[in-house]
């Protein structure tokens, strides 16, 4: 694995917000001779107009030399009438299949000076801070009987089948009990284990992991009861992990309690902590190459990058700094704004990043 970075702006707002994230991660380069190469591909729908399929040869073996992938996001009205096999998506998923992303991280994270968008009263959320982490490859998503089946009756079927071993728990506990050990030494696991025999397996395996990490405190919570915690009293929670489907659900809810989804960053990684990095959003087609897109969630995947694929701590955390301070001037795109702050545009958001980052390098 290399110094790499390889961006993939892909579609709709992709190009406008991977434009600043760029910009920003190039000047952390430059500023702290990081030693990072960059490299640019085609993704989605990008790429079926111009290669005929979402994800080129080219683009994935350019995605094998990186060390991190930047990615904006893939999918828009233009492809929507394309079978499931031949859309943008089919990118993404072939990127995560590919290079074997099986660990998805999604902080939830409640910036003070956003505090006003969150659905929840402020005594409730404020210093909300939670990592989800999702199994990502596995699961029901992916186990096999699948498929829908017409019976003797004529009645159809729809199977789709739980599965997990115990390597593919144990892989997933580990990402988990780390960041739990860097974070604040928490971590609750969330399973169906008194319904579903799969993740009572998971539960045996997590108490298993915990004998090796006396330093994290293991927890466990049925998903229901989770998804009730998480709005009622959302800051018991550090580290949650989670299955596939479990954490697709639980990871949306918990970034709703922050009330911006332009803010969102995420990654997803393989054993050799090569990853793959996005927002959380889509492509949103009605604010496409209208310098409306809020740049901050696609600036923070990339801090996120440098910390988790890279160990560049320090560049991480003055990137994640610089938008603490944008914030703190009151600099706001339309998604965030309301009365008494400053609108502004994608471009300029991201510069304003830029400059603030100096002072943190
Ligand atoms: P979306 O996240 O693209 O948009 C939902 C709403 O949030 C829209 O009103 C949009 O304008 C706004 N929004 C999203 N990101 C924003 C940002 N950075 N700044 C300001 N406002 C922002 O979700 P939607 O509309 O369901 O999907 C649009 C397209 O994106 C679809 O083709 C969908 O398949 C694709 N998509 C792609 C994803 C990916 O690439 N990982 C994930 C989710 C959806
Ligand atoms: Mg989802």
């Amino acid at each position: 694995m290399t110094q790499r970075v390889l961006f993939l702006p892909g579609d709709g707002i992709g190009p406008d917000i991977i434009e600043q994230a760029r910009a920003v991660l190039g000047h952390a380069n430059e500023r702290l001779s990081l030693g990072l190469d960059f490299d640019e591909a085609l993704v989605g729908g990008a790429a079926i107009e111009a290669a005929g399929t979402a994800l080129p040869d080219d683009t994935m073996s350019r995605a094998r030399e990186a060390g991190g992938i930047l990615l904006g996001a893939v999918g828009g009205p233009k492809w929507d009438h394309l079978e499931m096999a031949n859309r943008p998506e089919k990118g993404l998923l072939g990127l995560r299949s590919g290079l074997g992303l099986f660990a998805n991280l999604r902080p939830a994270f409640l910036y003070p000076q956003l505090a006003e968008a969150s659905s929840l009263r402020p005594e409730v959320v404020s210093g909300l801070d939670i990592l989800i982490v999702r199994e990502l490859t596995g699961g029901i998503y992916f186990g096999q009987p699948r498929g829908v089946e017409t019976l003797e009756s004529g009645e159809r079927e729809g199977i789709n089948t739980y599965r997990y071993n115990e390597s593919e728990i144990r892989r997933i506990g580990r990402v988990a009990f780390e960041s739990a050990r860097q974070r604040n030494g928490r971590l609750c696991s969330i399973d169906k284990a008194n319904v579903l025999e799969v993740t009572a397996l998971w539960r045996e395996v997590m108490e298993d992991l915990a004998t090796e990490y006396p330093d994290v405190e293991l927890s466990h919570m049925y998903v229901d009861n989770a998804a009730m915690q998480l709005v009622r009293d959302p800051n018991q929670f550090d580290v949650i992990v989670t299955g596939n489907m479990f954490g697709d659900i639980l990871s949306d809810e918990a970034a709703m309690l922050t009330g911006s989804i332009g803010m969102l960053p995420s990654a997803a990684l393989n054993e050799s902590k090569q990853g793959m990095y996005e927002p959380c959003h889509g492509s949103a087609p009605d604010i496409a190459g209208q310098d409306k897109a809020n740049p901050l969630a696609t600036i923070l995947s990339g801090a996120m990058m440098l910390r988790y694929s890279f160990g560049m701590e320090g560049a991480a955390g003055a990137i994640e700094k610089a938008v603490q301070d944008v914030l703190e001037q009151g600099l706001r795109t339309p998604d965030i704004h309301f009365e008494g702050t400053q609108l502004v545009g994608t471009r300029a958001m991201g510069e304003a990043v830029l400059s603030a980052l100096d002072t943190h390098l």
